[in-house]
């Protein structure tokens, strides 16, 4: 099955929790393209949206959707993303495109975040995917020897720079068992701008694309 398909049947799938008049973030990725092209079908009903990245704001642009200064708004509707990883608690692994930084702001300010993804990102424990660290590049080697020290292999990710001028380590060899502890525990090293585990601030809805339809599945209420 192309994975293509999924991941745009998830995209326009979004498209039903968007409400007029109201302000959208949105994420970034191959999956969030086919949402900026569904997007555009809705421009003159919604009165914006945030970006987390600048391939997003140049898209939407392209596409004639309003952008606004993030710095300006408190908080959102709605937050659409994908994820590299999901698991049955809706926490994520995100940041394979390395706009985690971003994403993570507007996950935090979003009232509502919608995950889109493909099914083959719907996993039962988090970490076969590369976990991506922003850091401030002067942390490098630090941070590399406390990640070993937790059992990660970080490998830095060659000729990325982030749109906040950082650099990324992808962290192998990891099974996250307990997400929330461990994006508590890296986030607290000197020179992590950001982990790519989304766990204290998880999705609220998935709808994950299949060969059968969307499957959607919701956070359970605490
Ligand atoms: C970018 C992200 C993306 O959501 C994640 O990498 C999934 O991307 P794609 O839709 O291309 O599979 O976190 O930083």
């Amino acid at each position: 099955m192309d994975l293509n398909k999924l991941k745009k049947q998830a995209a326009w799938a979004a498209l039903d929790y968007i409400y007029p008049g109201s302000v959208i973030g949105v994420g970034t990725g191959t999956t969030i393209f086919y949402f900026i092209k569904a997007l555009s079908t809705k421009k003159n009903l919604i009165y914006g949206t945030v970006s987390s990245s600048n391939s997003s704001t140049a898209l939407l642009k392209e596409q004639g959707i309003q952008v606004f200064n993030l710095k300006n708004f408190s908080s959102v509707a709605l937050y659409v993303d994908s994820a590299d990883e999901i698991n049955h608690h809706l926490q994520m692994i995100k940041g394979g495109g390395a706009a985690l930084t971003r994403e993570k702001i507007i996950a935090a300010m979003a009232k509502s975040f919608i995950c889109i993804v493909d099914k083959s990102k719907k996993v039962d424990i988090l970490g076969n995917f590369p976990l991506p660290i922003e850091i401030i590049p002067m942390a490098i080697s630090y941070i590399s020897k406390e990640i070993i020290k937790i059992g990660g292999k970080p490998k830095y990710r060659k000729d990325v720079i982030t749109d906040n001028g950082n650099v990324i380590i992808d962290v192998y060899n990891l099974r996250i068992k307990d997400p929330i502890s461990m994006e508590k525990k890296i986030n607290a090293l000197p020179g992590v701008v950001t982990v790519g585990l989304f766990a204290s601030r998880s999705a609220d809805i998935v709808l994950i694309g299949t060969k059968t339809g969307i499957k959607t599945i919701t956070k359970k209420q605490k």
